[in-house]
């Protein structure tokens, strides 16, 4: 199947997912929690990580119908992360996904809360996921939480904070961006390598694709803040000048930004080619994260 196809079919089908794992209990004393949820989840966003899921859970020969719920989880984590990012004590973000930020079309209390409310379901639905065995729930529960959290996406998102209104070294920022953002892609691609099975070797070898493509994905998100239009994008552009980041961009400009995205993307093909399975599927998604207009 063409590319384009293939993520159009499979975002509807993450999409129709989502929606069924936070339905809306209009019944609830809570209701608005979920309503919140819905809200931010179901906004247009890429599916990228469900996506990766997905498709190296294809590539591997595992079960798709018991991957999808897990592929759900970490669009739910992804999108907590955006609600929080968004928020006035972090970045300050008033617009995601083409409309308010959570904390402007409900408030800030519900804002957070949404976000905690996400990623305790998150693990809630790995571990109740049927079609997979418990030692994969396990090591699926195990990833998610060592790659979003305080050696994952937290270290990053505290270390970004931290940042801020200082010029970091490119191994500073390197560092920041694998644990904020690549962590969680490098979760993405191991979710398929666990439904699936395979041996360490291979699972490692997708780890580190997944980091690699992390970083470039980051890099060229921190290109777009300054070449791209809010309306393009969804999301405020320059936002990270707003908040003087330290970003690719700012420590290198734009040419040699784009110049180490691109060769972080033909490392990553090269490090799939010692891989004995079909690549292709990966690595045209690869690609598409240089590529991308928003
Ligand atoms: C934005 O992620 C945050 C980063 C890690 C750069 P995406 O660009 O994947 O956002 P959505 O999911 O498409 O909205
Ligand atoms: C955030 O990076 C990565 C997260 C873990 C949310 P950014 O702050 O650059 O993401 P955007 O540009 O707001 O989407
Ligand atoms: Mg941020
Ligand atoms: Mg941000
Ligand atoms: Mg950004």
């Amino acid at each position: 199947v063409e590319l384009k196809e293939y993520l159009k079919t499979n975002a509807a089908r993450i999409e129709k997912r989502l929606g069924e794992l936070v339905a809306t209990d209009c019944s609830a004393l809570h209701s608005t929690l979920f309503e919140a949820a819905r809200y931010s989840l179901l906004g247009h966003g890429k599916r990228l990580r469900p996506m990766l899921a997905l498709a190296t859970t294809e590539m591997l020969g595992g079960d798709l119908n018991a991957a999808l719920s897990p592929a759900c989880t970490l669009e739910m984590v992804h999108t907590y992360s955006l609600i929080h990012d968004d928020l006035p004590s972090m970045d300050d973000d008033d617009f995601r996904r083409g409309k308010e930020s959570l904390h402007k079309a409900y408030d800030e209390a519900t804002a957070i809360l949404t976000g905690d409310y996400l990623i305790t379901y998150a693990f809630e639905v790995i571990a109740t996921a049927p079609g997979l065995t418990a030692e994969q729930r396990l090591a699926l529960i195990t990833t998610l939480s060592q790659r979003s959290g305080g050696d994952g996406m937290i270290a990053g998102q505290i270390a970004d904070m931290a940042s801020e209104d200082k010029v970091s070294s490119l191994e500073v920022l390197k560092q920041i961006h694998y644990n904020k953002t690549s962590a969680l892609i490098a979760a993405s691609i191991e979710f398929g390598a666990i439904v699936a099975d395979v041996s360490r070797d291979v699972s490692a070898k997708l780890r580190e694709f997944g980091y690699i493509i992390g970083l470039a994905f980051q890099i060229v998100d921190d290109i777009l803040d300054v070449t791209s239009t809010t309306e393009t994008l969804g999301k405020p552009a320059q936002s990270d000048i707003e908040n003087k980041k330290s970003t690719y961009v700012s420590l290198l400009g734009l040419e040699d930004a784009r110049r180490r995205a691109t060769e972080l993307i033909t490392t990553a093909s090269e490090l799939l080619e010692e891989i004995p399975y079909d690549t292709s599927r990966l690595a045209a998604i690869s690609e598409m994260i240089l590529n991308r207009a928003s």
